[in-house]
């Protein structure tokens, strides 16, 4: 079982403040930090530290946060062969700011520069089929949306054809919202919006579990997709497939930040699918990776390692 996470790499500057900064207000923030981030690289990462052979797809610049990146990415077990190293253009950027108080506390707010992720193109492409194509067994694909979508469309297309299962994050979701993906939903086996992003897919919102569920439902009749997931953050989740439907509670643990929470569910369901876990199993350990991921500060720091699972969900 292998799994590959074709997506981007950023550096994270983090700033602690008291809350989640309204438009125009300056705040004071605290405890800047810079630490490894990146969609594609955190759910790598996450697959790695559960015990999964997992290779990253992806660009960074020539330059000193790139090569941070690379070595963090490395240091937890993934293989980088995959990750370009670009003299064009600096390395991806991600400006994050963490609530510790507030009505949030532990959300974030982030946006991002994409630099090298934004010159992700066929070049990573053809390393992925032929990094598919060379490696026996099933395979699980990890994309998100923060390298070009053309690109994820060629990487899920691929990767289908070589009989992945691909499971899409869906961040950030395109301004355009769910339309703009109209090319990439006939790829994708597993959809995993968080609550947010499912409101900005389908271009409504909803409170509640069972809203929850009927918008999962929806959006699976709207794309296609058999397997729908929305993650809720201390709301748990809900889950769409085929005919089967689950709302589940969160695991009650201490959140300090957010950041990467989904990230950890990812690379968690992947791992847990791969190594054969029936469904709800898989969703529950899933969930407990994604839930341990919010008890530290960071992105990849902050990823479980296969034992804090198995403790979490042993209770
Ligand atoms: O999912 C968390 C990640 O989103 C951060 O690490 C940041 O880099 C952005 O990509």
């Amino acid at each position: 079982m292998g799994v590959y996470s074709f997506g981007s790499l950023n550096l994270d500057l983090v700033i602690q403040a008291p809350h989640l900064p309204q438009p125009g207000e300056t705040l004071m923030g605290s405890q800047f930090q810079t630490l490894s981030g990146g969609k594609g690289a955190n759910q790598a990462v996450a697959a790695a530290r559960l015990g999964a052979t997992t290779r990253l797809v992806g660009r960074v610049g020539s330059d000193d946060f790139g090569r941070q990146l690379l070595e963090s990415v490395q240091g937890a077990g993934v293989d980088v062969a995959g990750v370009t190293v670009d003299d064009q253009m600096h390395t991806g950027l991600a400006l994050i700011t963490v609530a510790t108080g507030g009505a949030t506390p532990g959300e974030n707010q982030i946006v991002l520069a994409a630099g090298s992720n934004g010159r992700v193109g066929q070049g990573e492409v053809d390393y992925l089929a032929h990094a598919l194509g060379s490696d026996p067994g099933a395979h699980w694909l990890l994309v998100q949306l923060e390298v070009p979508l053309g690109s994820v469309v060629a990487a899920a297309t691929v990767a289908k054809g070589r009989g992945a299962t691909v499971i899409l994050d869906p961040a950030p979701v395109p301004v355009a919202g769910g339309a703009a993906l109209e090319s990439l939903w006939p790829w994708v086996d597993i959809l995993t919006p968080n609550e947010g992003e499912a409101q900005g897919l389908l271009g409504r919102s909803w409170q509640g579990p069972q809203e929850a569920l009927a918008a999962a439902q929806a959006l699976g009749d709207r794309t296609g997709i058999g397997t729908i997931i929305i993650t809720r953050g201390s709301q748990g989740i809900v889950c769409v497939r085929g005919s089967q439907t689950w709302i589940l509670d969160p695991f009650p643990v201490q959140t300090v930040d957010t950041t990467a929470a989904g990230d950890a569910f990812n690379g968690g369901l992947a791992v847990a699918l791969g190594e054969g876990q029936p469904w709800d199993e898989a969703l529950r350990w899933a969930m407990a990776a994604g839930a341990l991921a919010t008890t530290q500060r960071g992105a990849q720091d902050a990823l479980p390692d296969r034992s804090a699972v198995e403790r979490l969900l042993r209770g």
